[in-house]
């Protein structure tokens, strides 16, 4: 089989090493598409390809109306918003994700983004300390639970909310339930997001919320820069001097939030959290190994879509 690597933010050498390696020890041929310039060089790269292994790389319904031979889609990652589910599954293909493969490394970038906030972004002025501080985590699935098993380590108090999750789930994760949204934020020093990108889940971060949070608080996003309400969030700031935001990746109105909050807000550049060598070795290998494996056994395990 043909298999593709398409990845914009490419992976570290020592992971395309060892997709390349994994794939080709199948007898996979494999083609590279790293760092390209345009949505339109993935729609050209495929053609003639069986599987797609992606990172936060769009796959739209014309990507997929290109590929007649595309079988399987993975996502070398937790995210699948990228992927256009519908049109995939209108043609019976798979489309797999690698839970937990990169969570270590967004989790310690959460934590280094509050630390961050806490030391006013690294300036001369007096900051403040994360230890004593109540930590909210939202979504206290394969990042969540790593957020709050470091932020225990650091002295935080942990509290969660996951209406997925039952409270003895929560409790035995170590971290005290809460039953509402509302509850959440107004208990939270700092809240840290890890809720997928959903239809309803979409913008549902607003003035609401964010403005029960105590003072001095600060919200942490490492989630996705959709589920943000970005006037919400802008009204919350401009009414709360004490309040701060702080995001990897920037949201659409950043250098408006920038120049009217200045420290108070911060956002990473480009979407780093999972971009370490050991995230991208994790997952980049996990989406080989899923790939190998569905064409040797049919095996679907991670799979996300359905018809
Ligand atoms: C994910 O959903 O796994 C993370 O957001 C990482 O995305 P990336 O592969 O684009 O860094």
């Amino acid at each position: 089989m043909k298999i593709l690597l398409a990845t914009q933010k490419p992976f570290a050498a020592a992971a395309v090493e060892g997709i390349s390696g994994i794939l080709t020890e199948a007898g996979h041929e494999v083609v590279k598409l790293e760092k390209y310039a345009a949505q339109e060089d993935l729609v050209a790269a495929v053609g003639d390809v069986d599987a797609i292994i992606i990172r936060s790389d769009k796959v739209t319904s014309e990507v997929i109306a290109a590929a007649p031979k595309l079988k399987i889609v993975v996502r070398a990652g937790a995210g699948f918003d990228n992927v256009d589910l519908a049109a995939a599954s209108e043609r019976r293909i798979v489309v797999m994700n690698t839970p937990g493969q990169n969570s270590n490394a967004v989790a310690e970038l959460a934590l280094a983004l509050m630390i961050f906030m806490a030391r006013t972004q690294f300036t001369p002025a007096t900051g403040s300390e994360v230890q004593g501080k109540r930590l909210g985590v939202q979504a206290y699935g394969n990042v969540g639970r790593l957020v709050g098993e470091k932020a225990r380590a650091l002295g935080m108090e942990v509290c969660a909310f996951d209406p997925f999750l039952s409270d003895e789930q929560i409790i035995a994760g170590k971290a005290t339930p809460v039953h509402s949204l509302e509850e959440l934020y107004s208990a939270s020093d700092y809240l840290s997001i890890h809720i997928p990108a959903l239809p309803s889940t979409i913008k549902s971060i607003g003035y609401d919320l964010i403005s029960k949070m105590p003072k001095g608080a600060c919200l942490v996003n490492t989630a996705r820069k959709e589920v943000i309400d970005e006037d919400g969030l802008a009204k919350a700031l401009r009414e709360r001097a004490d309040l701060k935001y702080v995001a990897d990746v920037a949201p659409d109105n950043y250098d408006a939030l920038r120049e009217e909050f200045g420290l108070r807000v911060f956002a990473t550049p480009k979407k780093m959290g999972a971009q370490t060598s050991e995230a991208n070795i994790n997952a980049g290998l996990a989406a080989a190994r899923q790939i190998v494996d569905f064409f040797a056994t049919g095996n679907t395990k991670f799979q996300v879509n359905k018809w």
